[in-house]
């Protein structure tokens, strides 16, 4: 199965960080967020991955070359662990990448990459959202996916307040986390809301979706949406949502970025220190 990784958006919610650097390689601890997204995609068995583009995200494309001056370096200083990552990080995957020309909306970006794909199911994975867990988010997806043979999308509860911040699915549960789609509402206010049940970045779609791209109309703020191309396919055919296992952190907002630096830092052996840290810092 191949891969897009949209990773075009301006990072409005994340200014003046993202002015002239692209929000993808903000870092979590010591690795750019699109590489999390990059590995969970590799973790799961794929191999071949288009990321969507724009303006100022060459930098995205450098960070998955070979760095030949840099690799010299190491190799002359004898930091061979670094230079083992480094080089790791060139050979992860066959990765594409082609520029959407204008921020004209996810469906968009998605369709952009339309002519990679061909005529086979795909998955799509948002490089804002990072997912935490035991087996890869994508990998749960495309496991399911293989038993119902249609388009599946990760969801997790949101509360009443945080809707508005997501696709909202209206749904019927049919097994253990599993749910068939009835509609997708993008954005909705609270009151509006279908459920509490809210799109998380992760999709496994079926290629038909692509014809449905190429005919939406511009949709909540003026933008070519995934969710109105979704809402369409559902009228021809099933789409399923899976409550995964795991964490999602948002990078593209400030507060779940700096969590997530806390979390993954704490983890590392090396920062024993920030524990203590935090204790005293909370104290004062
Ligand atoms: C996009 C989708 C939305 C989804 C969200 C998840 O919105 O349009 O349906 O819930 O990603 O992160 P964005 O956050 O790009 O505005």
């Amino acid at each position: 199965m191949k891969a897009i990784i949209p990773a075009a958006g301006l990072g409005t919610r994340f200014l003046p960080m993202t002015k002239n650097s692209p929000k993808e390689m903000l870092p979590v601890v010591d690795k750019p967020a699109i590489q999390y997204v990059v590995e969970e995609a590799v973790n799961s068995g794929i191999n071949d991955i288009v990321i969507v583009t724009g303006r100022g995200k060459e930098v995205i494309e450098n960070h998955f070359d070979v760095a030949y001056e840099l690799e010299k370096i190491l190799e002359k200083r004898n930091k061979y662990e670094m230079l083992k990552e480094v080089r790791r990080i060139a050979e992860l995957a066959d990765i594409y990448y082609i520029r959407q020309k204008e921020p004209l909306g996810l469906g968009h970006a998605i369709y952009v990459a339309r002519k990679h794909i061909h005529d086979e199911a795909f998955a799509v994975l948002l490089g804002d959202d990072i997912i935490i867990s035991e087996k890869p988010c994508i990998a749960q997806l495309i496991e399911v996916h293989k038993k119902v043979n249609a388009s599946i999308i990760g969801v997790k509860r949101v509360s009443k307040e945080d809707v508005s911040k997501y696709g909202i699915i209206k749904y019927s549960k049919i097994d253990e986390n599993l749910y068939r789609i009835e509609e997708l509402v993008e954005k909705p206010s609270p009151d509006e809301a279908p459920s509490d049940m809210a799109v998380m970045g992760r999709y496994v779609l079926m290629p038909k979706l692509f014809e449905y791209l190429g005919r939406a109309k511009p949709g909540k703020n003026e933008e070519i949406q995934l969710t109105d191309a979704l809402n369409e396919m559902l009228q021809e055919e099933e789409i399923y949502a899976y409550e995964f296992d795991g964490k999602r952190y948002d990078l593209g907002n400030k507060l779940d970025w700096i969590k997530i630096n806390v979390e993954m830092a704490l983890k590392r052996e090396e920062f024993t220190t920030l524990k203590d840290f935090l204790r005293e810092l909370i104290k004062s």
